[in-house]
């Protein structure tokens, strides 16, 4: 076979572009040359439906034991009994959650999309929202913080079967304690999505939610730093609420429902490269090294919401507790959109996003998300957040001029040149 130029020559382009440019996409990071090479090895190759010990396929033996690493570390990082490594995204795996645990027709209740949750959440647009009958609790208006009375109020009213916590634009810490009352007050199960925070809980810079949630998604590749991939954890397995029992008269218990969930209620075959480099990724996790990265991670995000503040930018909320920030653009006369666009022609990416209570759409939106997780990873500390926020706002306030967009692009290129990134690609 012919090698394929023409497609390594794009993925070299890529590389370069991520070289090049500073990387804001909050949801994005850059794993570490290990976790590349593992999901680009030969574990592509093989078929093991089923889970460590008890597969479909034949010629397994190795890969169960580099899932077995997967989840024992995985345990081990967040101090949990049952963990499972198998959903390709974190979509799958909150798929599986909703699978196990609700019956088409039942009320979930969930942060509103517009406010700041997930697609997978409940949005119309989603199977989440067309399967199942879902309701939404906001932010408070003037604080941009989460909105517990509604939330409590909307859970006394709707009785609903799933409490969701978590989401994808928004930059405060989470009450589970306080969700958790109300869940119990109503009979409802509290499931929290940590995909963008999983890192900062992972080394306890954040509330853990695993105390008070039943259950617990996340995705594997943005403040975790791992490969593209989800996983589901429960701190504490339990009886399942719904009475369901195994042929052998038994009441399942909760892991048995989500690993039916995963396979074969979402999924088909694992991925077993991806899993083997969750496996690395969690064991980089374990170190002290993630933990002095997380703790950065959390004082660059500080250092550019106070860099933002300083120059009359709105951060809903007034600043972060995690790793990302929602500018609220309105005042400075600019949609997300175009900022977005007048951004990737600096080589600076992020992305667009609605504000609470915006009044444009989806398509253009108010507001504009930043993250600092994959600037870190570069090497960035918290006296490089001015330089990344200087040049963000020249071109935002000259977002119509070529020539001042140009300039600012060699400089973030040259600026970019001192961090290496893959030094052995
Ligand atoms: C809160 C939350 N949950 C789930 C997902 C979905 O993850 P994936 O893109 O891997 O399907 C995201 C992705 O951005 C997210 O922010």
């Amino acid at each position: 076979m012919q090698r394929d130029t023409l497609v390594f020559d794009l993925i070299h382009q890529e590389l370069e572009r991520q070289r090049h440019g500073i990387e804001l996409i909050a949801s994005e990071n850059f794993t570490s040359l290990q976790v590349m090479q593992a999901m680009g090895g030969v574990m592509t190759n093989k078929y093991a439906e089923g889970y460590p010990g008890r597969r479909y396929y034949a010629g397994c033996e190795i890969v169960d034991q580099t899932e077995q690493l997967a989840i024992d570390r995985l345990k081990q990082i967040f101090n949990v009994e049952y963990a499972n490594v198998q959903p390709h995204s974190g979509a799958q795996a909150n798929a599986a959650i909703a699978l196990a645990v609700l019956q088409p027709g039942d009320i979930t209740l969930g942060l509103d999309l517009s406010m700041g949750g997930h697609l997978t959440h409940g949005s119309p647009v989603n199977y989440s929202g067309k399967l199942y009958n879902a309701h939404f609790y906001g932010v408070v208006k003037e604080t941009g913080l989460v909105d517990y009375e509604m939330l409590e109020s909307q859970a006394r009213t709707l009785k609903p079967k799933l409490i969701i916590c978590g989401a994808s634009a928004y930059s405060r810490d989470w009450d589970y304690k306080r969700i958790r009352a109300v869940a119990d007050e109503v009979g409802a199960l509290v499931w929290a999505d940590i995909a963008h925070p999983a890192g900062l809980i992972a080394k306890g810079l954040l509330n853990s939610p695993f105390e008070h949630c039943h259950v617990v998604s996340s995705t594997t590749h943005k403040t975790l730093r791992g490969p593209r991939g989800g996983v589901i954890m429960l701190g504490k397995d339990f009886e399942n609420p719904f009475g369901l029992k195994d042929n052998k008269g038994n009441v399942r218990m909760m892991s048995n429902l989500i690993d039916l969930a995963v396979f074969p209620g979402t999924q088909g075959g694992p991925l077993q490269h991806v899993i083997a480099a969750k496996a690395i990724a969690f064991g980089e996790i374990l170190t002290d090294e993630f933990m002095v990265y997380q703790q950065q991670v959390q004082k660059n995000a500080q250092a550019m919401a106070k860099a933002f503040m300083d120059k009359e930018y709105n951060i809903i909320s007034g600043g972060t507790d995690n790793h990302l920030m929602l500018i609220d653009l309105r005042n400075k006369n600019i949609s997300g959109k175009k900022a977005e666009q007048a951004l990737v022609k600096a080589d600076i990416t992020a992305n667009k996003n609605m504000v609470p209570f915006d009044d444009k759409s989806a398509f253009i939106t108010s507001g504009i998300r930043f993250g600092v997780a994959a600037v870190t990873t570069r090497g960035m500390v918290e006296s490089d957040m001015q330089f990344v926020v200087n040049a963000i706002d020249r071109v935002l306030l000259n977002a119509d001029s070529e020539t001042e967009i140009a300039t600012v692009k060699k400089q973030v290129n040259e600026f970019m040149g001192q961090f290496i990134l893959y030094p052995e690609l």
